[in-house]
């Protein structure tokens, strides 16, 4: 059943309902399950390892292997920071985002619902993840993108699965009101997560972090935040098992935006339930460059209702972390992804996370998604002719140079 989160009016499974009809709020579908865990046992890690609490049949699952990313544990950084660090690399996934999660259950719900063309807007992630799983589908595909603001590798990707790519003269938030439109004029499914069905997908990261801690909950999740739905969709994930009687306690959600992209910070520190949306967003992290996010009042009661925390960093932040993970962990991430660890690190200098936590940071994408920042981040190859000995004195200044 499909209910809004502040009214509980409740909407049948195949009613195609993006926001309530009587209140005007977000929706989410409700799950229980009352499996016992020892039915996931021997079953490979991925979303639908837990298919008990994906509210679609299997039976007409559209996937491509997502989930089951790598949890990796940090030590370098982690002791540099003074906590036990893991980090879920989202990456991983099959178009190098956490979207395929959402998009596997998007895309199978709109296969079920029996439309023939889904949509969204994007800053690039969710458009790959889209085109990838509608083709797969076999469902025609429109993706309205930022213009000059989504990196290459994420354009690239919507292009070449065949989506229609429309290209708008605005912002995100401008995308999506047309988005949206088309949504209620009926033209497309649309799979932003506004859909609660994306979500739905989406809580799977939270499912996968307590398996991988062997059914505990770490102390804190930290992750970035754009349009919102991935924390509210993680935080539903792990009360859903709570719920289930799977784990005792649960994490503390901890969102990190981008200094000049923060509306949810902003509500947080004025323990507000409502946003400012930012008119102008702006921010190195083009995947989190958004001013009005959908899913702000599920992420703000996530917040709150998990004693959490909200946070915003800088470019220069966000830069210097995702170099960080790449050089100590060898973990390759886009700028977004980095604001996790660059928010961790803010938040233990300020002592707001304590010495010893044990932390799971969700980083969400792949470095090869934004080529751009990753090359201007880095050292020039240097240009050297076939030999031998070049090569060689190269090699030997290098060393005494580190
Ligand atoms: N990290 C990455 C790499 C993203 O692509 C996004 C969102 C986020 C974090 C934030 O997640 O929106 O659920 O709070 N990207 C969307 C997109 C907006 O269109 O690809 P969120």
């Amino acid at each position: 059943m499909i209910k809004c989160v502040s009214c509980e009016q409740t909407y049948d499974d195949d009613k195609i309902v993006y926001i309530c009809e009587k209140c005007g709020s977000v929706l989410e579908v409700e799950v229980e399950s009352n499996v016992l865990k020892d039915v996931f046992s021997g079953r490979k890690l991925g979303l639908w390892k837990y298919k008990e609490f994906i509210p679609v049949n299997y039976a007409n699952v559209v996937s491509l292997g997502e989930g089951g990313t790598p949890f990796c544990r940090c030590d370098k950084i982690g002791k540099e920071l003074g906590v036990e660090l893991y980090a879920k690399v989202e990456g991983s996934n099959p178009t190098g985002s956490f979207k395929d999660r959402g998009m596997s259950v998007g895309v199978t719900k709109a296969v079920e619902l029996g439309v023939d063309t889904v949509g969204c807007a994007s800053t690039g992630n969710t458009s790959a993840a889209l085109a990838a799983y509608a083709a797969r589908g076999g469902l025609r595909s429109i993706v309205l993108l930022p213009a000059g603001k989504v990196a290459l590798g994420k354009l690239a990707q919507a292009m070449f699965y065949g989506s229609e790519v429309l290209s708008i003269n605005g912002n995100f938030d401008q995308a999506l009101e047309s988005a949206t439109r088309l949504a209620n004029e009926k033209y497309i499914y649309l799979l932003n997560s506004i859909n609660p069905f994306r979500l739905e997908g989406q809580k799977s990261i939270g499912f996968e972090i307590i398996d991988e801690l062997d059914w505990k909950s770490p102390d804190r999740i930290i992750l970035p935040v754009g349009n919102a739905g991935n924390i509210s969709a993680i935080w539903k994930g792990i009360t859903e098992f709570y719920n289930a009687g799977y784990i005792d306690e649960k994490p503390i959600m901890t969102g990190i935006q981008a200094e000049k992209s923060a509306p949810i910070v902003e509500a947080f520190k004025n323990k507000a339930y409502n946003i400012n949306p930012v008119e102008n967003p702006e921010t190195v992290a083009t995947a989190i460059r958004i001013g009005n996010p959908v899913s702000y009042i599920k992420a703000l009661r996530a917040i709150y209702d998990s004693n959490g925390y909200a946070d915003s960093v800088t470019d220069e932040e966000i830069l210097s972390a995702q170099k960080l993970l790449a050089r100590l962990e060898g973990i390759g991430v886009e700028p977004a992804s980095a604001a996790s660890i660059a928010g961790l690190k803010k938040l233990i200098d300020e002592g707001v996370v304590d010495k010893g936590e044990r932390v799971v940071a969700v980083v969400t994408g792949h470095v090869l998604k934004d080529p751009d920042v990753a090359i201007k981040a880095s050292t020039e190859p240097i240009e050297v002719e076939p030999d031998f000995n070049q090569i060689k004195t190269i090699l030997e200044k290098n060393k005494l140079d580190s």
